[in-house]
């Protein structure tokens, strides 16, 4: 099967993005994610799909807390920059730790506060199922929509 084919396809599904983000030896340590799935309201789970190449994702796996925020509209540069160079993923970006360990991106449409409950290899990624441990939402805010490798916007 061709690669750029099946990448191109999973592409058709719109997807909104998220920022998993914890403080790792005290530092803000994040990445972009557009797999996300809300798995169960009892208990709590939230899924996410991780690159087994991932060089964040073990860094954020041994936090106490790992904070997954649901990007706004106007997230589009930031979630670039959330994959881009590690060093400067945080720069001048508007963030708050929570005693968890978890990081929550401010303006964001959502954030979970979760701990690592299970990982289940899948092929060239990980799925790491995610337990909820609190949750905040903004009602107002307009989510950053992903889909043909383009940001887009619902309005
Ligand atoms: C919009 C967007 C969505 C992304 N979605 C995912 C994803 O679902 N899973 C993933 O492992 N990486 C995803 N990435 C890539 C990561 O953010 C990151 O670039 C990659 O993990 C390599 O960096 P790392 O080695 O620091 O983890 C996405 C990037 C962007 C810009």
């Amino acid at each position: 099967m061709d690669a750029g084919v099946l990448r191109a396809a999973f592409a058709r599904f719109p997807s909104g993005v998220t920022a998993l983000s914890a403080l790792v030896d005290g530092e803000p340590t994040g990445m972009a994610v557009s797999a996300f799935l809300s798995v169960s309201l009892a208990p709590p789970l939230i899924a996410v799909s991780v690159q087994r190449s991932s060089r964040t994702w073990p860094e954020l796996r041994r936090s106490g807390g790992i904070g997954v925020s649901v990007l706004a509209a106007g997230h589009g540069g930031l979630s670039r920059q959330l994959s881009g160079a590690a060093a400067g993923r945080f720069t001048g970006v508007d963030w708050a730790g929570a005693a968890s360990g978890a990081v929550r991106i401010e303006g964001a449409a959502a954030w979970f506060d979760c701990v690592l409950d299970q990982e289940l290899p899948a092929g060239d990624h990980v799925i790491a199922l995610l337990a909820v441990r609190h949750v905040e939402y903004r009602q107002d805010v307009p989510p950053l929509v992903f889909h043909g490798s383009a940001f887009r916007q619902l309005v």
